[in-house]
């Protein structure tokens, strides 16, 4: 039987990455085989493309920055998600195409049916579930400015990060597969949150 695909998505300092443990922990209980996964970076050539696509002092035009995120999707899709997807074992990804939507079709403003139509083109599998890690923009950047240097997102303006939280509601209000977690509350309640909507995944 295949494998599950489940993603993480948000804003910077939306909590995803905190939250993994409380995701281990479910899948470990309930005998779950899986992977934890991320992008970019997840593929072979992931680590290059990462380190270019994260760079600070990196000048990157919107389009070119699509196509290298799109890059890196098809390069971890067919040598690590798919491959364990067949296997049965199930892949928990740090990110996915939901981002590029969000951050180079909202946040750059990019033509998101170029970019859905270059996904079908690619024949990218689409998640089962998603997760999606949502509180307000001031928040987010605060945490985010406390955690490490800021990369290349990071950077940028308020109102990239707005445009990015306003495509992800939009995403997560037409599609079913995406359940969003209010991670603005204490650790406890948002580990309570994911841990409701993936139990209640796993039963149905
Ligand atoms: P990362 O350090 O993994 O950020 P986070 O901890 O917030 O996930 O950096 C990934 C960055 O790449 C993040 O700013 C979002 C951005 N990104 C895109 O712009 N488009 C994409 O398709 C993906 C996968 C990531």
């Amino acid at each position: 039987m295949q494998g599950k695909f489940i993603t993480l998505e948000g804003i910077e300092g939306s909590g995803k990455s905190t939250n993994l443990k409380v995701i281990k922990d479910i899948f470990d209980q309930n005998k779950i085989d899986y992977v934890i996964t991320r992008e970019p970076g997840g593929g072979p050539l992931g680590p290059h493309l990462r380190k270019l696509l994260l760079d600070k002092d990196q000048s990157i035009s919107p389009s070119v920055e699509m196509l290298l995120m799109m890059a890196d999707r098809k390069d971890h899709v067919d040598n690590l998600i798919k491959p364990n997807l067949d296997k049965g074992v199930w892949v928990i990804s740090d990110r996915y195409l939901d981002s590029t939507i969000a951050y180079q079709g909202g946040g750059r403003q990019l033509d998101i049916n170029l970019i859905t139509s270059l996904s079908a083109a690619l024949k990218l599998p689409s998640p089962d579930f998603t997760l999606l890690f949502d509180l307000p923009v001031d928040v987010a950047l605060h945490r985010a400015e406390e955690r490490s240097e800021l990369d290349r997102f990071e950077r940028e303006p308020k109102d990239f990060h707005s445009r990015i939280r306003d495509s992800y509601l939009e995403l997560a209000s037409n599609n079913h597969r995406i359940r969003t977690v209010d991670s603005s509350k204490d650790i406890e309640s948002v580990s309570m949150q994911v841990e409701k909507y993936l139990t209640d995944f796993l039963n149905a």
